[in-house]
């Protein structure tokens, strides 16, 4: 998990149209919840469909580091939990590698348990902001034992008699919120969390379905309260976890961008949460189709049908960035595409995600002959109808640059280099072959070295 091995460059080049069906990953959100989860319930947890990207895996090894029983038979995950309550101090460091998810919730998870934890991670998470988890949990009477200006490595230990909180998210994070939820499930009393502006609820929805006592009041202004009882009884559940939106934004822009493609992705979680990047494709013109409409799990997913489109540049709503706030750099890859300016204002919370993605996408625009600005929180595209592509990107350890910038070079005139395509791993393992059965071009580069 450390990658300390050397980076892997490679290339995507235009092999003709796409076709055919792809079935996307588990998404991650719900699959690092869903190991969490089932390590605080008592009983058993069976899970179909886990993303098993390295991110999720980590996280299972800190919940097996807690004492939770997790293992895979045949197409199942089994988690077997030890209750609210229950975790073990763990023997030796929690190694969360390029997940932020795994780290800032499990932050919140064990943060208040009366023993020290330690947590490390790669060299991309070691550089990402942990204060805005570290606030509230030493609100709530958290110790903060080692941090480095707020980052990686930390250690924490809880207090003898944690304090529930009542705490508002400065910043639209579903990190945030779900880590105060996650620590007032070990708090007696009413742990309360504020959040001004919408983000993914799947840690609500879940912890609902696991029996935890949770409310959610929405004021006419749109902002959430959501309130959790202390020491619930969190019972095992069986899960099925529905297909990542974010790693389906990939086929689904390769679809859009290259001549004569038709594709289906199936089984598309559709939570309104996370669904900005379709409606924006569809304002841009693509053809997508919402097919075969369902519920899973209590929640809805769909198969989308995409077809190649002669897309135009459109203004994306700031208001709309939590619900598609992974997807802004594919959505760049389909503004580059377009004929003319696609602006996307709103952005702040790019600079603090796996890499400085407003950074890195615009580098990596600009290496392939696409015009671009960048502002402190804001992008802008000048869509050509088309990219000249040969550059080679830096992905910065960032899984989503690489997977961006490699369906870019799919219809790009000359091939697109990434100087590393191993943190695919981490959300996307299959992504590689899942798109070369579609009939995409990848070549292992040599000129990134
Ligand atoms: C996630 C929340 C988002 C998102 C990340 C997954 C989650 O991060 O970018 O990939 O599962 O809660 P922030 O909370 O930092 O916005």
């Amino acid at each position: 998990m450390s990658h300390a091995l050397p980076s892997r460059p490679r290339a995507s080049h235009n092999a003709g149209a796409l076709s055919g069906s792809i079935k996307v990953p588990g998404d991650k959100s719900i699959s690092h919840r869903a190991m969490m989860f089932g390590a605080m319930a008592l009983g058993r947890t069976s899970v179909t469909g886990l993303l098993e990207g390295e991110d999720v895996l980590a996280t299972g090894q800190a919940m097996r580091a807690f004492g939770a029983k997790v293992e895979k038979i045949g197409d199942t995950w089994q988690i077997d939990g030890v209750g609210v309550g229950g975790f073990l101090s763990p023997q030796g460091d929690l190694d969360f590698g390029n997940a932020g998810t795994g780290v800032r919730l499990t932050m919140g998870l064990v943060g208040a348990y009366p023993f020290v934890t330690r947590f490390v991670g790669d060299a991309s998470l070691t550089a990402r902001p942990m204060g805005r988890v570290l606030d509230p949990l030493r609100a709530i009477g958290v110790e903060v034992v080692e941090h480095h200006d707020n980052r990686l490595p930390i250690a924490l230990k809880g207090p003898t008699d944690p304090l529930p909180v009542d705490y508002r998210v400065p910043m639209a994070s579903a990190q945030v919120k779900s880590c105060v939820l996650l620590a007032g499930l070990i708090i007696p009393g009413t742990t309360r969390v504020v959040e001004p502006i919408m983000t993914r609820d799947h840690t609500e929805k879940m912890l609902e379905g696991f029996g935890a006592d949770i409310e959610v009041a929405t004021d006419a202004e749109g902002v959430r309260t959501i309130s959790v009882a202390g020491l619930p009884d969190l019972k095992g559940q069986e899960l099925v976890v529905p297909g990542d939106p974010s790693s389906a934004g990939f086929p689904l822009v390769a679809g859009l961008i290259v001549p004569g493609s038709e594709i289906v992705i199936e089984n598309v979680l559709m939570n309104p949460t996370r669904t900005g990047l379709i409606t924006t494709l569809i304002e841009m013109g693509g053809d997508i189709a919402i097919e075969n409409r369902r519920n899973s799990g209590g929640e809805d997913i769909a198969d989308l049908r995409v077809k190649h489109s002669a897309l135009k540049g459109v203004t994306v709503p700031a208001g709309r960035a939590p619900s598609m706030i992974d997807e802004y750099p594919v959505l760049a890859i389909a503004a580059a595409f377009a004929q003319g300016v696609t602006h996307m204002p709103g952005l702040d919370e790019l600079r603090v995600k796996e890499s400085d993605r407003l950074a890195a996408v615009a580098r990596g625009l600009e290496a392939n002959g696409v015009i671009c600005e960048e502002g402190e929180d804001y992008l802008t595209v000048t869509g050509k109808g088309g990219v000249p592509g040969g550059g080679t990107v830096a992905t910065h350890l960032d899984h989503r640059i690489a997977m961006s910038f490699l369906v870019m070079g799919l219809a790009s005139d000359k091939p697109v280099t990434v100087d590393d395509d191993r943190m695919i791993a981490t959300s996307f393992p299959s992504f590689q072959a899942d798109f070369t059965r579609l009939g995409a071009g990848f070549s292992q580069s040599e000129d990134a070295a």
